[in-house]
C-alpha cells in the first residue's frame, strides 16, 4: 500500500510535492471539498490524506489554536527555566494558547520558547511585551569555536558564491571516480547517528544503473543538547548545499532536498535565501556552468515530528505519507526517496566535504582513528560555564572536553547525556575516562550519536529523568510496532505513578519492559530508550530505593 503512494505521490515528485501541498492547504480553512480535491489531484484515497496529516503535531488543529510554544527539550528541562517562561508567557497569552515544542536547538541559553514564527532564549522572555508588539528583539548568537588541529567544518574557506564557484567548477572538471576516492579514502563516516561510511554509500547508489535518483540531506535535528546542525545550515550553508551538489554529481542525480526541522525558523530562511542566489549565479539549476550537470534543490519543511530524522520515516513524509519507519532492505540507495536509488546524508556529513575536497583526505583521515575519523561538532549546553558549539577533533578527551572548553559547570553536575534522548546517561566519572570516540562510546555500552552534551544537576531527580524519557519515547513513537508504541507508554505509566507516589516501580516487570523493547523495536527511537534508562537503573540506584517495588 505505501508502496503506491510513494509511486502515486512521485508522479508529481519534489516540483509539486504532496507534503507541501499538505502543509498549504491545512494552514487555510480545511474542509472535506479540500481534502477530496488534493485526493483526486494526486490520485490517493482522502483516507491517505487525511491519515497522513493527522500524524504531524503542526498539523493538527490543537497546534494552530495555540500563539507560543515552550521548549521541553532535557537541556531546558534541566536547566529549570521552563517555569518561569511559562508563566510569562501564560499571563500574556493566556494558559490554553500556550504548547510545547521538543528542542527549539537553544541548549546554549536555555528558558526557550517560539512565538510568531521566531525563536528566543536566555533573556528574551523579559521582553515578551515588546516581542508581541513586533519588535524585533535579536537574540544572542550561540557562540562557536574550532579547537581542530585543521578546521574542516568553521573555517571561512567557503563563505562566498565566488568560493562556491571557484569549488564546483574544480569538481566539474575531475573525473567523478577520483572525487569519489577522496571522499572514501577521507574515512569519513556520517554524523547522522549510524557511522556509515560516506564513500562507500555514495558509491552504492552511483552503481544503481537508475535514471533519476536523489540527493536527501537530513537537516531534521531533534535530538534535545543538538544545535550544531542548526549552526551549519545557518553559518556555513554553502557548505551543505555544495556537500549536496557533489554527491549529486558523483551518483549522477539532478533533485536534491534539505528536509529541515519547523523548529528551525531562520535555518529555513537562511537556507532558502542561499539556493535562491546560488539559482541566480547558475551554480545550481539547469546546465551549471555550462556544462550539462543539472542539478536543482528544493526545501521540506517538518512539522514537528521528531522521527522524522530516521532516513526511511524522512523520505515517507517527504512524499506525504505518515511517517512511519520502513523495514530494510531495500536501504534508500536502492529504493529511497518515490522508490528511486537516494543518498539521505546528515548536515554535518555534507559539510564536511568541501573541505575534505579542498585539503586532501589525509587532512581529515590522519585525525582520530580509521573509524572515528575527522573533526566532529560537539554542544554543549547552558550548564556549562562556556556553553556553544566547538569543532574538535575524533579521539581528543572528555575530561579535556568538558573541563578545558567547556570550562567546568556552573553548578553541580551528576551526569551527562551524550548523543541525545537515545544516548547513553553517564556519570561524570565514567565519561571523564573516555575519548570523543564512536566505537569507544559504543563499546562502553553508551552512545556518541551526534554529539549532543544535556548535562544532568545533582539536584535533579533521576526518577523524573527516566520520566522524561519514556514520556518522549511515547509522544514521539511512529506507532509502527506495538514493542515501540505500547512499551514506552506503559514504562511512561510506571513513572507516572511513581512520581505522583500512587504506586512504587515494578522493577522486575520494567527490566523485562527494557528488554522487550531493545529487541522487538522497529528501530532506533524505541529501541534504543532502554540505553539512558538502563544506564541511569545502574549507575544511580539509591535514588531509587524508596520507589521500588522489589516483588514486582
Ligand atoms: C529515531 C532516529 C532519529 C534520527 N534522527 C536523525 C536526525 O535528526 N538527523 C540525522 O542526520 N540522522 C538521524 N538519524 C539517522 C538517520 O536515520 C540516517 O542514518 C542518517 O541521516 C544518514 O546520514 P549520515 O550517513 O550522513 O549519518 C536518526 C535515526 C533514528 C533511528
Amino acid at each position: 500500500m505505501s508502496r503506491n503512494i510513494s509511486k502515486l505521490s512521485g508522479r508529481k515528485g519534489l516540483k509539486d510535492n504532496l507534503f507541501k501541498r499538505m502543509i498549504d492547504t491545512s494552514s487555510k480553512t480545511r474542509n472535506g471539498k479540500e481534502i477530496k480535491q488534493l485526493a483526486e489531484e494526486y490520485h490517493v484515497g482522502m483516507s491517505t490524506i487525511h491519515g497522513a496529516e493527522s500524524f504531524y503535531e503542526f498539523l493538527r488543529p490543537e497546534h494552530k489554536e495555540k500563539k507560543a510554544w515552550i521548549c521541553n527539550g532535557s537541556a531546558c528541562m534541566c536547566a529549570g527555566t521552563q517555569g518561569k517562561v511559562r508563566e510569562k508567557l501564560s499571563k500574556k497569552l493566556g494558559k490554553d494558547k500556550i504548547g510545547m515544542m521538543f528542542c527549539l536547538g537553544h541548549c546554549y541559553e536555555t528558558s526557550s520558547f517560539h512565538y510568531n514564527g521566531h525563536n528566543y532564549s536566555g533573556n528574551d522572555i523579559d521582553q515578551i511585551d515588546e516581542i508581541i508588539k513586533g519588535k524585533k528583539i535579536n537574540s544572542k548568537k550561540m557562540y562557536s569555536k574550532s579547537f581542530a588541529t585543521k578546521t574542516i567544518l568553521m573555517g571561512d574557506d567557503l563563505s562566498s558564491i565566488d568560493q562556491f564557484k571557484d569549488l564546483v567548477s574544480n569538481v566539474l572538471k575531475k573525473d567523478k571516480k577520483e572525487t569519489l576516492k577522496t571522499v572514501t579514502d577521507s574515512n569519513l563516516c556520517g554524523r547522522g547517528g549510524a557511522g556509515f561510511p560516506t564513500g562507500m554509500k555514495w558509491n552504492f547508489c552511483s552503481q544503481q544503473k537508475v535514471k533519476k535518483k536523489y540527493v536527501v540531506c537530513n537537516a531534521d535535528e531533534g535530538d534535545s543538547g543538538a544545535f550544531s546542525d542548526r549552526y551549519l545550515l545557518e553559518e556555513q550553508p554553502l557548505k551543505v548545499i555544495l556537500g549536496m551538489l557533489v554527491c549529486a554529481y558523483i551518483i549522477g542525480s539532478d533533485e536534491g532536498v534539505l528536509y529541515i526541522r519547523g523548529e528551525y525558523p531562520k535555518s529555513i530562511e537562511i537556507i532558502n535565501g542561499t539556493i535562491n542566489e546560488l539559482k541566480k549565479a547558475n551554480l545550481l539549476g539547469k546546465n551549471i556552468l555550462g556544462t550539462n550537470f543539472s542539478c536543482d534543490m528544493t526545501i521540506c519543511i517538518g512539522q514537528g515530528a521528531y522521527i522524522c530524522g530516521e532516513e526511511s520515516a524522512l523520505i515517507a513524509s517527504i512524499e506525504g505519507r505518515r511517517a512511519e519507519v520502513d523495514v530494510r532492505p531495500p536501504f534508500p540507495v536502492v529504493e529511497g526517496l518515490y522508490k528511486k536509488p537516494t543518498v539521505v546524508n546528515n548536515v554535518e556529513t555534507l559539510a564536511a566535504i568541501p573541505c575534505i575536497l579542498k585539503f586532501g583526505a589525509k587532512a581529515f583521515s590522519s585525525v582520530g582513528n580509521t573509524k572515528s575519523a575527522g573533526t566532529k561538532l560537539v554542544c554543549l549546553d547552558s550548564l556549562f560555564k562556556k556553553p556553544g558549539v566547538y569543532e574538535i577533533d575524533m579521539g581528543t578527551s572528555m575530561k579535556k572536553i568538558i573541563h578545558e572548553i567547556g570550562e567546568g559547570f556552573v553548578q553541580p553536575v551528576k551526569a551527562l547525556q551524550v548523543g541525545g534522548p537515545l544516548g547513553g546517561v553517564i556519570p561524570i566519572k565514567e565519561v571523564e575516562k573516555l575519548n570523543l570516540d564512536f566505537q569507544e562510546f559504543t563499546k562502553a555500552g553508551f552512545m556518541l550519536g551526534h554529539g549532543s552534551v544535556v548535562s544532568i544537576p545533582e539536584t535533579f531527580s533521576m526518577v523524573r529523568y527516566i520520566h522524561h524519557l519514556f514520556k518522549f519515547s511515547s509522544d514521539e513513537s511512529c506507532g509502527k510496532c506495538f514493542p515501540g508504541r505500547l512499551g514506552s507508554y506503559r514504562g511512561k505509566e510506571m513513572f507516572d505513578q511513581a512520581l505522583n507516589k500512587s504506586n512504587k516501580i515494578p522493577i522486575k516487570l520494567l527490566n523485562e519492559l527494557l528488554v522487550t523493547m531493545k529487541k522487538g523495536c522497529l528501530c532506533a527511537l524505541c529501541g534504543a530508550i532502554p540505553v539512558p534508562i538502563s544506564n541511569i537503573l545502574k549507575y544511580f540506584t539509591h535514588e531509587f530505593k524508596d520507589d521500588i517495588n522489589q516483588g514486582a
